[in-house]
């Protein structure tokens, strides 16, 4: 999509926004148009019950020399107080228009008195949600086809672009997590995800690690492995790490992702129905990796060092067994209860690895860990624990601002011991019942003294089966705004 910004109308073919307030005379609105386009435009705002509500649209055409233009009436809603607003706003546009035939849109917010902030979080929503993935499809139909690749957005103050640069690098980030989640684990698996990333974010100066399977072998990385051994693709261990912070000294945030790239459940195999979502299973991974881009992209004031632990669950007369034990990086010791429970086993090592080569002071994880959490929160929020207040309350508040919203769950002892296991340290699965709350409190034992810990479940917010504000069906990149807002509020400068 291409943006900009300007003071006036464009010349040519497009389609016109307007936004209205809920407060707005709609006249004073519209008074770009003649008498007769104004007239039509309240018609059409009455006729189809457009009452501002926030990103609702009315449509209509108004007669415009001797043509006709689509205009469109979006509310702004009565509230200001939804930071996510803009954002929405130019999703819903997007969606309206993108396969309607026009190419242009202009959205027009002369009058209102918004800042350069709110004309780009315009623009960022009309990109975010026009975003699709087309590469295998060889026979779409042509009015299925993306028409709209334009969007200017007028009247929006001079520092529009700046805070335009700030957005592109965001959409940047997560497209890339909206494609690696996208892609089938045929082609996405953890040689191609590293290659991927590698390729994706050369010459914006991070620095890339690799770990191999000799290498993690050499290392102990036995929880990780355990994972990996059934499956005919060798796993991996990513980290990229930016240094933008004016001190390079300084402690980084470190971000642990899970990267199944496709979970069988391995000999505690899935059902068959419903398996094929299995391919999103690396879908914190992949947030961790558009961070890392989008961080970079705009040039980040922050030490941050993106890990992602990358495997495949399958089963095979290799696989790992229930019942097997295996010893973790950090010396203690996993009774593998269910091969499925296979998240938490890759996490434990790759944040064991990341403690020690990084020292970080902050460590966020994300991952596609329990089915328990879409049961507890459904498909609204992520579920956020942590026993560091501080922490939590900058990723909830990050959260809100962004619309990757997180509820914060319980923890502590209680949960904890009920994973504790009769033949070693602990086992990888415990009861049904708080499945989600016994995952956390099982990566908790891996958080060594002093590190401010988080654990975010996403399971529920990496796709989405129906369209929302800023995406269509399929790959959300949920985590990459949060985590780029988490730094640029608390960790830059
Ligand atoms: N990747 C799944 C969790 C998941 C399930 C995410 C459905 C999204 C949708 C994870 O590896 C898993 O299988 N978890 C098990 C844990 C259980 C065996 C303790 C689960 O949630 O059933
Ligand atoms: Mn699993
Ligand atoms: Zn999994």
């Amino acid at each position: 999509m291409k943006v900009s910004f300007a003071a006036q109308r464009p010349e040519g073919a497009f389609a016109l926004a307007i936004p209205v307030r809920g407060e707005d005379m709609l006249a004073d609105r519209l008074a770009g148009l003649d008498e007769a386009g104004r007239a039509l435009a309240a018609r059409a705002a009455d006729a189809q019950r457009f009452d501002r509500e926030a990103a609702a649209i009315a449509e209509t055409f108004v007669s415009e020399g001797d043509s006709a233009r689509r205009l469109l009436l979006v509310g702004l809603g009565g509230k200001r107080d939804d930071e996510a607003l803009y954002e929405k706003v130019g999703g819903a546009l997007s969606a309206k228009l993108l396969t309607s035939g026009e190419t242009r849109l202009v959205v027009d917010l002369t009058g209102l008195d918004v800042d350069g902030e709110a004309a780009a979080r315009i623009a960022f929503g009309a990109a975010a949600r026009a975003w699709r993935y087309d590469v295998y499809r060889t026979k779409l139909n042509a009015k299925a086809k993306p028409t709209l690749d334009e969007v200017v957005i007028v009247g929006g103050g001079a520092d529009a672009d700046s805070a335009w640069a700030r957005k592109a690098a965001l959409l940047e980030g997560i497209s890339l997590t909206r494609e690696l989640v996208t892609e089938p684990a045929n082609i996405v698996y953890p040689e191609t995800f590293v290659e991927r990333c590698q390729k994706r974010m050369a010459g914006l100066g991070i620095e890339f690690e690799i770990l191999d399977e000799p290498a993690m072998r050499a290392l102990g990385m036995n929880a990780l492995l355990g994972v990996a051994i059934g499956s005919a693709r060798p796993p991996r261990l990513l980290a990229m790490r930016w240094n933008g912070a004016a001190d390079p000294q300084a402690k980084p945030v470190v971000l642990v992702g899970k990267g199944v790239t496709f979970d069988t459940g391995g000999i505690s195999i899935k059902p068959a129905a419903g398996m094929e979502s299995m391919k999103w299973d690396m879908g914190g991974a992949g947030a961790v990796a558009g961070t890392m881009l989008a961080l970079a992209s705009r040039k980040a004031k922050a030490n941050v060092v993106g890990i992602c632990g990358l495997v495949e669950n399958m089963p095979d007369g290799k696989a790992q067994r229930p019942g097997d034990v295996v010893t973790s990086l950090s010396g203690q010791t996993i009774e593998v209860i269910n091969t499925d429970a296979e998240g938490r086993l890759v996490l434990c090592d790759a944040m064991a690895w990341a403690q020690r080569q990084y020292k970080p002071e902050y460590m966020i994880d994300l991952a596609t860990l329990t089915g328990a959490m879409i049961v507890s929160l459904g498909y609204e929020y992520g579920g956020l624990f942590s026993s560091d207040d501080d922490l939590a309350g900058k990723l909830a508040d990050a959260g809100l601002k962004t619309g990757d919203k997180l509820w914060r769950m319980p923890m502590g002892d209680v949960y904890d011991k009920l994973m504790d296991s009769p033949i070693a340290d602990m086992k990888n699965s415990g009861p049904r019942e708080g499945g989600s709350i016994t995952a956390a409190t099982f990566l908790g034992r891996f958080v060594e003294e002093g590190v401010k810990w988080a654990h975010l479940d996403i399971a529920g917010m990496v796709w989405a089966n129906k369209p929302g504000t800023l995406w269509d069906k399929g790959a959300t990149g949920y985590g990459v705004a949060l985590l780029d807002r988490l730094v640029a509020d608390n960790f830059e400068g």
